[in-house]
C-alpha cells in the first residue's frame, strides 16, 4: 500500500544484507513511497550479500562503505549526492555487529579489541555518518536520520553482551547529535528501539529462539516484524513526524511496559 510519503525525497539506506534484513524492508517500502535513494554496506558483506537483487528492484545503486571509515562514509554521500541529484532527506543506520558476540564470549570476559569494534562498528559509526554528513553539508533542512536499537540498552540480556553497551551508545549519540544537528539545520535524529527480529544479525545472539518467543509471549501485540519496523521508519522519514527528534522510540509491541503476562504466568505454574 503507497501513500507517495516520500515523494520527492532521497535518502541513503545502510544494513541490508538479504531479505530478512530489517533494511531490506525498508528500501522496499521507501520505493513504494515514492522515495530515491543509495544503499550501501561494507564491501565485504556486498561479497556475501544479495543487496545487488534489492538495487535493481529499486532502481538504483549500491554504493560500499565501512561504516567505521570516515573516509568511505564521505564518499557514500558525496557519491549519492550526485546520483540522486542533490542533498538527502533521510539516512538509515541499520548496522550492528559483535565479534565478542560471534566467538560466544561471555560478558566477563570480553575481548577488549573486539570490544572497541562492537562499539565502533555498531555504536561510534553512527555519530560518523552524521559527522560526516555534516562537513559535506549534505543533508536537507528538517531531514531524519534514523538508527536501530534494542532494549538491551537499558534492561539486562545476558547473551546481548558488549551489544547492550554499543546500543546504549547509539542511543545517547542520537540525543547529542540531534541536539546539534537540531539547531544548526532542523535535522531530526531517533533511534527505533525495534523487537527481536530473525535476521543474521538477531540470529547471531546466544539464544536467540528463546528470547524471541519469551518476547512474542511478553508482548500483548507480539512481536513487531521487520515489515513492521520498516513502516515505522517510513513514518520517521517522512513530514508526519516532524517535530520528532532525540527519541528512543520503543518498537515492540508494547513488551517494554508489560511487567508479566499471562502467557509467562501459565508457561512458570508449577505441577
Ligand atoms: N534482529 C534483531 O533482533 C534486532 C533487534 C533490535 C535492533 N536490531 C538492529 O537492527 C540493525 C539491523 O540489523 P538486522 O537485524 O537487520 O541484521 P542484518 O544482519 O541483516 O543487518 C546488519 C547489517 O550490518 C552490516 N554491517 C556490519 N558491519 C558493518 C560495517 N563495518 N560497515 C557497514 N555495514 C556493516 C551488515 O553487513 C548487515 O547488512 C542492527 O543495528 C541491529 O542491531 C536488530
Amino acid at each position: 500500500m503507497s501513500h507517495q510519503l516520500l515523494k520527492g525525497k532521497r535518502g541513503i539506506i545502510s544494513g541490508a544484507l538479504d531479505e530478512n534484513s530489517i533494511a531490506w524492508h525498508v528500501a522496499q517500502r521507501a520505493f513504494e513511497e515514492g522515495a530515491k535513494f543509495t544503499l550501501t554496506n561494507a564491501p565485504i558483506a556486498l561479497r556475501m550479500g544479495k543487496i545487488n537483487e534489492l538495487a535493481a528492484a529499486c532502481e538504483t545503486e549500491v554504493i560500499p562503505a565501512d561504516a567505521t571509515s570516515t573516509e568511505d562514509l564521505e564518499n557514500l554521500y558525496t557519491k549519492s549526492t550526485e546520483l540522486l541529484g542533490g542533498k538527502v532527506d533521510f539516512v538509515l543506520h541499520s548496522i550492528g555487529m559483535s565479534p565478542n558476540i560471534r566467538k560466544g564470549k561471555a560478558y566477563g570476559e570480553l575481548n577488549y579489541d573486539w570490544y572497541q569494534k562492537s562499539l565502533d562498528i555498531s555504536g561510534l559509526s553512527f555519530h560518523k555518518m552524521m559527522a560526516a554528513a555534516e562537513k559535506l553539508d549534505a543533508i536537507n533542512e528538517w531531514g531524519s536520520v534514523v538508527g536501530l536499537s534494542y532494549i538491551a540498552a537499558q534492561r539486562t540480556f545476558p547473551f546481548y553482551t558488549d551489544m547492550a553497551d554499543a546500543k546504549a551508545l547509539l542511543e545517547s549519540i542520537a540525543r547529542g547529535y540531534g541536539y546539534r544537528f537540531g539547531k544548526a539545520k532542523k535535522v531530526r535524529v531517533n533511534t527505533i528501539s525495534q523487537s527481536p527480529t530473525p535476521t543474521t544479525a538477531g540470529a547471531g545472539i546466544g539464544g536467540f529462539d528463546s528470547f524471541f518467543d519469551f518476547a512474542q509471549k511478553m508482548s500483548p501485540l507480539g512481536n513487531a516484524s521487520a515489515a513492521d519496523c520498516a513502516n515505522y521508519c517510513i513514518f520517521l522519514f517522512s513530514d508526519l513526524s516532524r517535530m520528532i527528534t532525540m527519541q528512543n522510540l520503543f518498537h515492540d509491541g508494547g513488551y517494554s511496559s508489560t511487567g508479566i503476562s499471562e502467557e509467562v504466568i501459565e508457561l512458570m505454574k508449577k505441577g
